[in-house]
């Protein structure tokens, strides 16, 4: 018996099968859990229903974080099918690609806005409307990246967008914890996805983490996938407003030889 056996978990942000999204959904499957996914436009629909239908899931939702309405019917219709939810994962963030490049100092007020709106408010305006379904108790996980606290190139202002992610984790930890519900981060290390193709010279990020990480190669997305699975479960009771890093040991690193 898996140790996510019985618990119902919303997953948010799968877009392909190289989503970290799609590898915490797979890693929740094993475990025994049962899941609902949010695309976030039409386009997306079809593929994320063929992968939710892999893990037994027909409950696929579309959801634009960007409106409140759109989160909100998520949620309702949910809870028409399920009367209790026990986990969310929300696996997104944008920022507009002309802020992805080029000097921080020239972000514009507009892209500065969309990408806190997108990549952190969300996970505040999900999360309340997760909590109200979290009868029993539950377990929220975002994922975060090494460039809210230092400085990487063309991270920009999603360093500043994921810095922001990471105090609002710990906030929605303290206010819902005494609903027993814990909010968590993981801070993955460098993975190609379709969000990651958005920064320029990514291919830079995996070439320096694998030369410099302790284990000396790059994590994936069923790594990142196992470590949410045990963020989610009964597992991890004693753990809330943290940050994991699934990086290969990469954040731990002053100077390598
Ligand atoms: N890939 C990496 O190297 C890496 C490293 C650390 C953290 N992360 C984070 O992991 C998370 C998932 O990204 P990924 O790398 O798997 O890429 P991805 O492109 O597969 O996923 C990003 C998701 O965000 C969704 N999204 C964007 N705007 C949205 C909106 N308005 N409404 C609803 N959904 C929206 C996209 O549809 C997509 O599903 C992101 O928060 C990303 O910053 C990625």
């Amino acid at each position: 018996m898996g140790f996510l056996q019985s618990k119902r978990a919303l997953v948010m942000g799968v877009a392909s099968n190289r989503s970290i999204a799609w590898g915490i959904a797979q890693a929740i499957h094993r475990q025994g859990g049962e899941l609902a996914f949010t695309y976030q436009e039409e386009r997306l629909a079809e593929r994320v229903r063929k992968l939710a239908a892999a893990v037994d899931s027909q409950r696929v939702l579309p959801c634009n974080v960007a409106q409140d309405e759109s989160i909100t019917s998520v949620f309702e219709q949910l809870a028409a099918s399920w009367d209790t939810l026990d986990v969310v994962v929300h696996a997104i963030a944008y920022a507009p690609r002309e802020a992805l490049e080029g000097d921080f100092s020239q972000v514009s007020r507009e892209a500065f806005h969309i990408a806190h709106d997108i990549s952190s408010f969300s996970l505040t305006a999900v999360s309340r409307h997760a909590a109200t379904l979290m009868a029993n108790g539950g377990s929220i996980v975002t994922l975060t990246y090494l460039g809210a606290e230092r400085v990487v190139p063309n991270y920009n202002v999603m360093g500043l967008a994921k810095a922001s992610l990471e105090a609002n984790v710990r906030y929605l930890a303290a206010d819902l914890g005494a609903k027993n519900i814990r909010v968590n981060g993981i801070s993955a290390g460098p993975i190609k996805t379709l969000a990651a193709a958005g920064i320029p010279e990514f291919r830079s990020f995996l070439e320096h983490a694998r030369n410099t990480s302790p284990l000396k190669r790059n994590v994936d997305i069923h790594e990142v996938g196992n470590a949410a699975a045990f963020l989610c479960s009964e597992l991890a009771s004693g753990i809330t407003g943290e940050i994991l890093y699934v990086d290969a040991g990469y954040s731990t690193i002053g100077m390598s030889t």
